[in-house]
C-alpha cells in the first residue's frame, strides 16, 4: 500500500539535514551552556549561531529572539508577556480575529480572566481579515492586537503589514502567529512592521518542542519562566541546544530553497484543483483564491448538493494510506465543526464534510494522481447526491 503524507501543515517530518546537525549536540556535545568550561563554551557557541542564523532570516537582531518549547509557548509568551504592563496602563482592551490558532484564542480568554476586554473580529468568505475592521474596532483602551499571518486551515495570507501599521499609528503592541508562514512566504519582522512574532521549527522540517518568539527592541516583556539567566533572563531553564540547532538548520533549508519549492507546490496545488472540479461539481474550495499558501488546499462538499462525512472520509483516505485533516475536531467525544470555517461563513454541515491537503517537500505528482483516484473510489462509496 502507498503512504502519501498530505498533512504538512499539522507537521513535518525533520529534514535528513538538520537531524545530522543535530546529531553531536545529542549524543557528544552536551556541555551546559551557561558553564565557562571547554564544554560549556561548545554549546553556548552553537546556540548562539543558531539564534544567530534565526535573526537574520527574520530580519531581527538575536537579541530579539527568544527560544520556546513550542509556537504555542510564544504566543503565550509574547501575549501574556506584556499583559501586565498593559493593565497597569489600563489598556486592556486586545482584538484578535475568529479565525486564530487556539494558541492565540485560549491565550485571549486567559486575559480576559485578568480584566481584558477581547474583541475577536470577524473574518471574510475566505478567512482574510479586513484591515478597516481593525481600524473600526480600536478604542482608547486598545493596548494589544494579534492577528496571524496565514490561516493554517485554509491557508489564507492576511493583510499583516497593513494591520500593523494602523496599531503602530495607534501605539498598539502587535503580534502576529507566523507559524504556518515561515519558509512560505517571505517573513521579515522589518518589513512586516510587528512587535512580537512567534514561529514553530515542526511546520519547517525542525524537530517538534521547539518555536521562536521575536520582540522587537523596546517591547517590555515580563518573564515567562523564573530561574536562572537564560534567555536573558526572560525563560529560565537550560536551554535545548540540539533542537535550537536543528530549528536553524531547518530555516536555513527551507528559507533558501522557499522560491522553487513555493513555484513547484503552487503547480501541484492548481493541477489537483483542476483535477477536482473536473472529478466533482459540489465542491466549494476555501481559502482566499490568490492570497493564498501555494502547499494548503482546503475544499468541502457543499451539504446543500451532497452529504458525505468527513470523518469517515479521512479515516477512509487513511484505510488507503492516505494522511489528511478534516474540518473538524473531536471534543469530548463530539465532533465539532471547524471554527474558521464557521466563521467563514459556511454551515456545520459543509464545514464538518471538508478536507485539508497540505503538501510538502516530498510531495509529487504521482502522489496527487494517486489521490484523486483513490478519493473518486470512496466519495462514490460514502457520499450521496441530494436530488
Ligand atoms: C497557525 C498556528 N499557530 C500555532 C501553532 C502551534 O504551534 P506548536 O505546535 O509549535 O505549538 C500551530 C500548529 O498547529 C499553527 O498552525
Amino acid at each position: 500500500m502507498k503512504n502519501i503524507y498530505l498533512d504538512n501543515a499539522a507537521t513535518t517530518p525533520l529534514h535528513p539535514e538538520a537531524f545530522e546537525a543535530m546529531k553531536p549536540f545529542l549524543l557528544e556535545k552536551f556541555g551546559n551552556p551557561s558553564s565557562i568550561h571547554s564544554f560549556g563554551r561548545e554549546t553556548r557557541a552553537a546556540l548562539d549561531e543558531s539564534r544567530d542564523v534565526i535573526a537574520k532570516l527574520l530580519g531581527a537582531h538575536p537579541s530579539e529572539i527568544y527560544l520556546t518549547s513550542s509556537g504555542t509557548e510564544a504566543t503565550n509568551f509574547g501575549l501574556k508577556g506584556v499583559s501586565s504592563k498593559l493593565k497597569r496602563e489600563g489598556r486592556n482592551h486586545v482584538i484578535t480575529s475568529k479565525a486564530e490558532h487556539h494558541a492565540t484564542l485560549e491565550t485571549c480568554e486567559f486575559l480576559k480572566e485578568l480584566g481584558f476586554h477581547v474583541t475577536h473580529l470577524d473574518v471574510d468568505s475566505y478567512g482574510m481579515i479586513n484591515p478597516e475592521d481593525v481600524q473600526i474596532a480600536i478604542t482608547p483602551e486598545t493596548g494589544l492586537i494579534s492577528l496571524m499571518l496565514v490561516n493554517n486551515e485554509v491557508g489564507t495570507i492576511n493583510p499583516i503589514s497593513e494591520i500593523a501599521a494602523i496599531a503602530k499609528e495607534n501605539h498598539i503592541i502587535f503580534h502576529t502567529d507566523a507559524v504556518q508562514a515561515f519558509g512560505k512566504i517571505p517573513v521579515n519582522v522589518v518589513e512586516l512592521g510587528v512587535d512580537l512574532l512567534s514561529l514553530s521549527a515542526h511546520k519547517i522540517y525542525g524537530p517538534k518542542g521547539i518555536g521562536v518568539l521575536y520582540v522587537r527592541q523596546g517591547i517590555e516583556i515580563e518573564k515567562l519562566m523564573h530561574g536562572g539567566g537564560q534567555e536573558r533572563g526572560r525563560r529560565a531553564g537550560t536551554e535545548n541546544v540540539a533542537y535550537a540547532v536543528g530549528f536553524a538548520k531547518a530555516a536555513e533549508l527551507i528559507v533558501n530553497s522557499r522560491e522553487n519549492e513555493m513555484k513547484r507546490l503552487s503547480n501541484l496545488k492548481s493541477s489537483l484543483k483542476i483535477m477536482l472540479e473536473d472529478k466533482f461539481d459540489f465542491l466549494l474550495f476555501n481559502g482566499h483564491p490568490t492570497e493564498c499558501l501555494p502547499n494548503i488546499l482546503s475544499f468541502s462538499f457543499d451539504s446543500r448538493k451532497f452529504v458525505i462525512d468527513g470523518e469517515s472520509l479521512l479515516i477512509n483516505l487513511d484505510l488507503a494510506g492516505i494522511a489528511v485533516s478534516s474540518g473538524s475536531a473531536c471534543t469530548s467525544g463530539s465532533v465539532k465543526p471547524s471554527h474558521v470555517l464557521l466563521a467563514m461563513g459556511r454551515d456545520e454541515e459543509t464545514a464538518k464534510a471538508t478536507i485539508r491537503f497540505s503538501f510538502g517537500r516530498t510531495t509529487t505528482f504521482n502522489d496527487i494522481e494517486y489521490v484523486l483516484e483513490v478519493l473518486e473510489g470512496i466519495v462514490k462509496r460514502i457520499g450521496k447526491t441530494i436530488s
